[in-house]
């Protein structure tokens, strides 16, 4: 029950496995060091039972893939659960046998750094990624030595941290934790998921680490799931600090009676726990319990018969066709913002392009965060890959700019702009070093750092044309006045990873078509947070045509305005929605037709939209169905995702997309906190983005 992540000297660690104190390592990575700990583990302990290794393997191990964030942009679960797959064939190869991932919080709040860990802000979207992720990591079956065990994390509500600043306080009631935070935790257990982790927030004041409701009512009893429940990262011991426990013994006591089964690194349950059974506070049957749950994970590991790693076999690391699959990811997470007079695909009239700004050739920072294995030598920046692919074609120019994205100094402007007015096209590289992203790294401005804005300005007054191509670990505000409009393009990339440099020049010169959609809500300013679109509606919904401030007259009137929920700075609307992404081509939506008007609770609906490819380019199109409860016991978001298709058309093709959805999917956590679907009227969209698209109404009759 006790996981440890060693330092200092390894005959330290070997002792602690010798003597039955661990069960599980984290953070090594050595795979002659794991063989020989393993073997103390079993011949030298008193049980012999194999150890458990963990890793943060969060969006591959040496291939990186983009960040999560990134990855749910494809809206592609069959591509992510191939990348989660080559991530466990990577990290197995070395001995990991867990990894701690995939991150399903609800992520509304682009402060919280953590966020790029996320697959957005979206229940239905990251239910159905992250499902396919832990399909990814585990295989067919968890005892194939290629198999790693997934543990969907954080147990829960980790992403509604008060003001967007990690760890803090949240305060989910139920229904809200029920309808938003806990489906995509429930579709990690129907998938399969061997472990989870609980997280570091105490939610209405109760630590999940400490919380019996969401561990044995919720996990165990409503779900019943027979993996194991391991803490965070001395989440146990952090109780304390909380104000929920006295001391450690008190924490080890709360913990492992709410259900956590695993401790990660506090080291209270080896100090405590015989205290606590002699006294009669934890009884034997809650140990055994939680024992159980995590022999029974290492059984279904095979790690029993096959402790060991096989050595000498060919690596598999950064092998070719990962390479080929994380250049593919990369390629279709990229969201295509703006296009002004298709500038891009770069037309064959270009001679010269200028390539500059601080996230041009960072090798380290296009990897993103949680990268402790991938090495940035592999990594191929976007510079590295317009050289390699054009330099005999073209005349390329390089200068960075500034430094590196904080960089406040200005004096590398003017050589950017020297070589831009040399140019036909201006690739402006953008974004956030991987630092500012990931687990504690939260913003309160969500602006571009640096002198990044004033770069893009002072290429956009050359009047060449400027391509701005971001890469960061959350949605920015590019915006008002600034970077978007001083652009002609814009592709934004949430960090990228290994191949990012390639897949972009793919998109930039249109070897590739760029098809990824928002998993989250680019807000104009920071003070829109949180802003996402599945919204209630309140009672004086924000109208459209509200006054701003600047065309508000002075002493006007206190009702003059009309009264509705909207800020007169920025207005409501975001830079852009949740769903958007253009391509090089265009797509018409015709035809919307459901199956019944008026169907029953029990029904199924079948939802057909055509769709045809009025543009230019072959592509993919992610085709999006949205559903809207008009009245109901209480009240419902605007618009929730229901249903999404990726579909690729030829030029002129139609396809008809035909969604099938069970009335029961539209079920909530009703006035009597029981999930049913209440009769009435209903809309349903089907449309490229969360604010476009075909209207249908229907109505649920009992
Ligand atoms: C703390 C993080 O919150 C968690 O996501 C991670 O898996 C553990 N540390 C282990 O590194």
């Amino acid at each position: 029950m006790n996981q440890i992540s060693p330092w200092g000297d390894p005959t330290q660690t070997a002792d602690l496995v010798r003597k039955g104190e661990v069960g599980s390592i984290l953070n090594i990575t050595d795979p002659v060091a794991i063989n020989a700990l393993q073997q103390v583990a079993m011949e030298e302990s008193r049980l012999k039972i194999p150890l458990l290794i963990g890793r943060d393997v969060i969006h591959g191990f040496k291939t990186i893939f983009p960040i999560p964030l990134g990855q749910a942009a494809s809206f592609n679960p069959e591509m992510i659960e191939e990348g989660a797959r080559i991530a466990a064939i990577e990290a197995s190869s070395q001995g990991i046998r867990w990894t701690f991932a995939p991150m399903i919080d609800i992520a509304r709040d682009p402060r919280w750094g953590r966020m790029a860990e996320s697959l957005g802000e979206d229940t239905y979207l990251t239910s159905v990624l992250g499902a396919a992720m832990v399909r990814g990591f585990q295989g067919e079956n968890l005892n194939d030595p290629a198999s790693v065990a997934a543990c969907p994390k954080h147990f829960v509500g980790y992403g509604a941290a008060e003001g967007g600043r990690d760890y803090n306080s949240t305060f989910i009631p139920e229904r809200l934790l029920r309808n938003v935070y806990l489906p995509p935790f429930e579709a990690a257990v129907k998938a399969g998921a061997a472990t989870f982790m609980t997280s570091f927030n105490d939610n209405d004041g109760v630590p999940s680490t400490g919380n019996k409701f969401i561990l044995k009512e919720i996990l165990r009893k409503e779900w019943n799931f027979d993996g194991f429940v391991v803490s965070d990262w001395a989440s146990v011991s952090e109780m304390i600090l909380h104000g929920f426990c006295k001391d450690e013994k008190e924490a080890a006591e709360k913990a492992v009676n709410a259900g956590v089964d695993m401790e990660m690194v506090s080291y209270t349950y080896v100090n405590h726990m015989k205290d606590l059974l002699n006294e009669g506070k934890v009884k034997m049957e809650t140990i055994d319990h939680a024992v159980r749950n995590i022999l029974r994970i290492k059984y279904r590991l095979g790690l029993f018969e096959n402790p060991y790693i096989e050595i000498n076999k060919a690596s598999v690391l950064y092998a070719d066709e990962h390479l080929r699959k994380a250049r593919e990811a990369a390629i279709q997470s990229a969201i295509l913002l703006k296009n002004e007079d298709n500038i891009l695909p770069v037309s064959n009239n270009i001679k010269t392009i200028a390539v500059t700004g601080p996230m041009a050739d960072v090798p380290h920072d296009q990897l993103g965060t949680w990268v402790f294995d991938g090495d940035k030598n592999h990594t191929q920046t976007p510079l590295q890959a317009l050289r390699e692919e054009y330099e005999e074609k073209l005349r390329i120019l390089y200068t960075p700019g500034t430094t590196y994205s904080r960089e406040m100094q200005t004096n590398g402007i003017p050589e950017a702009v020297r070589i831009a007015r040399q140019a036909d096209i201006v690739f402006a590289f953008v974004g956030e070093e991987s630092i500012l992203s990931g687990e504690a790294h939260c913003l309160a401005d969500l602006n571009l750092q640096g002198a990044q804005s004033q770069l893009i300005s002072e290429l956009a007054k050359t009047g060449k044309p400027v391509v701005t191509i971001v890469m960061a670990g959350r949605p920015l505000t590019i915006t008002i006045g600034r970077d978007v409009e001083n652009s002609k393009a814009v592709l934004y990339n949430f960090h990228p990873g290994t191949m990012g440099g390639p897949a972009i020049s793919d998109l930039l010169f249109g070897k590739a078509v760029p098809g990824g959609k928002l998993p989250v809500t680019i807000p104009k300013v920071t003070g829109q947070v949180p802003i996402y679109y599945a919204h209630h509606n309140t009672g004086r919904p924000f109208v459209g045509n509200e006054t701003l401030l600047a065309d508000i007259p002075r002493e006007a009137g206190q009702t003059s305005l009309g009264n509705t929920s909207f800020y007169i700075d920025a207005g409501n609307e975001p830079l852009y929605p949740f769903g958007y992404g253009l391509s090089y081509t265009t797509f018409k939506y015709d035809n919307i037709s459901i199956s019944s008007v008026r169907p029953n609770a029990s029904d199924i609906l079948s939802v057909k939209c055509d769709i045809t490819n009025t543009g230019p380019y072959d592509a993919t199109e992610v085709v999006q169905l949205y559903v809207q409860d008009c009245y109901a016991s209480v009240t419902r978001p605007v618009k929730e995702l229901k249903r999404f298709d990726r579909i690729y058309l030829k030029t002129g093709e139609t396809k008809t997309v035909t969604f099938t959805l069970p009335v029961e999917e539209l079920a909530f956590y009703t006035i009597d906190m029981k999930k049913t679907v209440e009769p009435g009227t209903f809309k349903l969209w089907i449309g490229p983005n969360s604010r476009e698209g075909l209207t249908a109404d229907f109505e649920v009759i009992n």
